[in-house]
């Protein structure tokens, strides 16, 4: 199955965004869950304020539309300071760097998205310049090169990236403030949905926003594109509102169950179970077996499925768990893989 076509991928569709601005919380007050950073951050900002300082470089990590770009935003916000954004790949050159550094006023934003992919003289260029605003071009080449020294005014950088792995630790260390985000709690989904419903003049009943909340893989983004296509289905197929019972047959269509997995994700758990045994199994020989790329396991499948506790990653590869078994109605016969209830009661299935 193409990436593309995931409704439950967490990375931005194209064509998405213009929805998603629509959506996004401005605010603090607005920003539902992750209340340890939001209850830090408030404190930082706070300090910060007082002081008439920049705010310390923040960096937040972890799996896609989970709300950094909206964290890093309402920062901007509750700072009252201007936000410039760009991403790792589009700083090419120093020069890039220094253009948006420059036009900078004091105390600002300058926000790097998907950071990890920043190339090696960008990232280096902004060492100084995260830790003393200054930062040094080199005009000319040859024995008449100079090196002209610019300061800069006094700014906060946030970096956001989903692959905190892959940020050297030079560059990590620069930042005085590291957050990583969580998946969100099935409640917190719900009140994201409600809220989500009431800006769009969706109508969505108690048990509506539930039955969505618990397929939408503690992931915002994922739960407001579900909203969206269960607006639909309720709009074609009945009055508008969305109940249980519409979201459970808009869903059902799309293919995504009660617990949020679509078919690629039961295909990843049967073909381990059915082809390899339970595992362990490596990525790359499922990626083989399922036809698809180990990227899209590892961005999309893997994060979720281990959160819930059906899959196990171990250093000789992945396993499926009782859960899974359970989940899919899969009868448990191999002895490696013995059931154990103190795990299983620990998670929600
Ligand atoms: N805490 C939240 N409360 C309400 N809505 C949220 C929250 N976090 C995210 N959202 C919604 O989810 C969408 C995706 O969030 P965002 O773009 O900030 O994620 P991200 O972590 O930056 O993703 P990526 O890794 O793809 O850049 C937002 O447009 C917003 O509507
Ligand atoms: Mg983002």
């Amino acid at each position: 199955m193409e990436e593309e076509e995931r409704i439950v991928n967490p990375e931005l569709k194209s064509g998405e965004l213009e929805y998603e601005t629509g959506l996004r919380p401005t605010r603090f007050a607005e920003y539902v869950g992750q209340s340890k950073v939001v209850e830090n951050l408030k404190i930082f900002i706070t300090a910060a304020r007082e002081r008439a300082e920049p705010l310390d470089h923040v960096l937040f990590y972890g799996p896609p539309g989970l709300g950094k770009t909206t964290m890093a935003n309402i920062m901007s916000g509750e700072l009252e300071v201007n936000i410039k954004s760009t991403s790792g790949p589009a700083l090419e050159r120093p020069g890039d760097l220094a253009a948006i550094l420059t036009n900078l006023k004091d105390k600002d934003i300058f926000f790097i998205d998907e950071i990890h992919r920043l190339n090696r003289v960008v990232e280096e260029v902004l060492y100084p310049a995260m830790e003393d605003f200054k930062f040094d071009i080199v005009i000319g080449k040859g024995p008449s090169a100079r090196i002209i020294k610019l300061d800069l005014p006094r700014f906060t950088l946030i970096g956001a990236t989903t692959r905190a792995g892959l940020i050297t630790s030079p560059l990590r260390d620069r930042f005085g403030v590291v957050f990583r985000l969580d998946f969100y709690s099935d409640a917190d989904i719900e009140t994201i949905i409600k809220r989500s419903s009431r800006i769009l003049k969706v109508e969505v009943d108690g048990e509506g926003a539930c039955e969505l909340a618990r397929r939408s893989r503690g992931t915002p983004r994922v739960a407001n594109r579900l909203l969206r296509r269960v607006r639909d289905y309720a709009q074609v197929k009945a009055d508008g509102a969305v109940t249980g019972d519409i979201v459970r047959h808009a869903l059902d269509m799309l293919d995504v169950d009660t617990e949020g997995l679509d078919t690629l994700d039961r295909k990843l758990l049967t073909t381990i179970i059915e082809k390899f045994n339970g595992g362990p199994v490596g990525i790359e020989t499922l990626a083989a077996a399922l036809q698809d790329d180990k990227e899209t396991l590892e961005d999309v499948s893997e994060p979720f499925l281990l959160q819930k506790g059906s899959l196990d990653r171990t250093p000789r590869g992945r396993k499926a768990t009782p859960l899974a078994y359970r989940h899919l109605g899969i009868e448990l016969k191999n002895s490696e893989n013995p059931p154990s209830p103190a795990k299983e009661q620990q998670k929600l299935w």
